[in-house]
């Protein structure tokens, strides 16, 4: 009688749980697709390692959150060694994982419920192996962009013709198979471990190959060609469901305590006028960087809001009071430095002209929702692949010299060819029209909204 009653009350789409790599890219937009399925009737359960556990009491009251104890020494979690840590984190959560998703199965017998199945993030490919066993699917969701996707797909081949390691005199060659891409715009690793990097994504990609079907945050107009190429590839699904930003509002999943002062600092900024400036979440940059960077700021004589996280110079916290004197008025006439900023708010917000980035996907695909160009400056992994798309096939923003050290002359070189030229009147134009096209596809009958619709119905049919 206790099943039955709890039964009726069960919702009918049944239960998915999520698992996000975690880290802060990852998490987000894992946890706004969550919204999203919430919001068309699936129970949801969030699985997550100690490492960066979120903070139940900001989401609804009936999701359910799970930990799986991740025994992430603490050295390697803060290190920046991916592959070790990739590793580490599939190998100890793969058992508990397996144990977790066992458990929820029999609760949801008990309870007249059903478990549909387990979106794990692509990198969690030991994990998705174990709900498989169990005869659970799983969808793979890769939270950055599809060329990012293709790039470990094609690793064999970029090893075996010779792409990579990379020669620096071939830095400049186009890689064929994944033109527009350089040799140097690669996602790779230094040289000494670039084939545990090569034997990482070989596992990432067979877990995908063995899945119910891959979610990417992005959309047809910009890589209708990649999600076909790893669609024909994979011969699995693939729901191309972005940008889910859109879709659904902030998820708090907070990095550090937002500056919301910023944006009535903003308010008061002339129409069209400010540069925001964000290296997301992860990258970092030396002390001489981070001078010249504000220099370069100070010189182009724009307002500037400027996200310095605790993390982001390397060795050092920043104590604006110790800066040169002249940098200082500069700033302070001019400019605001804060630790975290409401970024989607502030990228909406009238007073913003162009984003400052360093190409990370969710700061892409949030900049392309709201129609601002960027001023690329890529730091590590799929950056420099995502600024290439967004300098030479988009042409929806310019670039800093990539590959060289930040020197200030750079960043008045590039806002003056966003605020000033004809081609910043052209980039500015283009960049409105994509964000037309990114509503369109989210809108009914829009590509996204069909991906959507299909993943909805996949889930039920499981
Ligand atoms: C990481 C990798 O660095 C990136 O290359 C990959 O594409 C995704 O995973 P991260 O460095 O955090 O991501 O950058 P990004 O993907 O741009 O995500 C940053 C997120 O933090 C965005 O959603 C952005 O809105 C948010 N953010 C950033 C804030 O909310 N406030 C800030 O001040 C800065």
């Amino acid at each position: 009688v206790q099943s039955m009653m709890a039964a009726s009350t069960a919702p009918p789409c049944g239960r998915v749980a999520l698992f996000p790599l975690p880290y802060h890219g990852h998490i987000t937009p894992m946890l706004r697709l969550a919204a999203i399925l919430h919001s068309r009737g699936f129970s949801i359960t969030v699985l997550h390692t100690d490492l960066h556990a979120p903070d139940p009491a900001v989401h609804p009251p009936d999701y359910r959150f799970v930990s799986v104890p991740d025994d992430t020494p603490p050295e390697l979690a803060a290190s920046e060694d991916v592959v070790a840590l990739v590793e580490s984190l599939n190998e100890s959560c793969a058992a508990p994982f397996g144990d977790r998703v066992r458990e929820m199965v029999v609760r949801e017998e008990e309870e007249g419920g059903v478990l549909r199945c387990v979106i794990a993030d692509v990198m969690w490919y030991a994990p998705a192996a174990a709900a498989r066993e169990l005869g659970v699917p799983v969808v793979a969701m890769m939270t950055s962009s599809a060329s990012s996707f293709r790039t470990f797909m094609e690793y064999p081949a970029l090893l075996e013709r010779g792409f990579l390691p990379m020669n620096e005199t071939k830095e400049e060659d186009i890689v064929d198979i994944l033109a527009p891409f350089r040799v140097k715009d690669l996602q790779r690793i230094d040289t000494s471990n670039l084939f545990g990097f090569a034997n990482m994504l070989e596992s990432v990609v067979a877990g995908a190959r063995l899945s119910s079907g891959l979610i990417l945050n992005t959309f047809d107009f910009i890589e209708a060609d990649n999600i076909c190429w790893i669609h024909d590839e994979l011969s699995i699904t693939v729901f191309s469901v972005g940008p889910l930003n859109k879709l659904t509002p902030f998820v708090g999943n907070n990095f550090l305590p937002e500056d919301r002062d910023c944006l009535k600092w903003l308010d008061k900024q002339a129409p069209c006028s400010v540069l925001y400036v964000s290296f997301g979440s992860v990258a970092t940059m030396d002390s001489h960087e981070f001078l010249e960077m504000a220099w370069g700021l100070a010189d182009t004589k724009q307002p500037f809001l400027w996200v310095v996280r605790p993390s982001l110079i390397r060795g050092v916290s920043l104590n604006p009071d110790e800066l040169p004197g002249a940098l200082l008025e500069e700033i302070n006439g001019r400019g605001k430095i804060i630790p975290w900023a409401p970024q989607e708010e502030v990228l909406c917000h009238p007073s913003i002209y162009a984003f400052v980035t360093h190409n990370g996907w969710n700061s892409m695909i949030e900049s392309i929702s709201e129609g601002v160009p960027m001023i690329c400056k890529p730091c590590f992994g799929d950056q420099k692949g995502n600024a290439r798309y967004v300098c030479d096939v988009w042409g929806v923003g310019v670039e800093l010299e990539v590959g060289s050290v930040v020197q200030r002359a750079m960043i008045q070189a590039a806002v003056d060819k966003l605020v000033n030229g004809k081609e910043g009147k052209e980039v500015k134009q283009r960049m409105q029209d994509l964000k037309i096209e990114a509503e369109k596809c989210i809108s009914k009958g829009g590509s996204s909204e069909a991906s959507l619709c299909k993943l909805v119905d996949s889930v039920i049919s499981f």
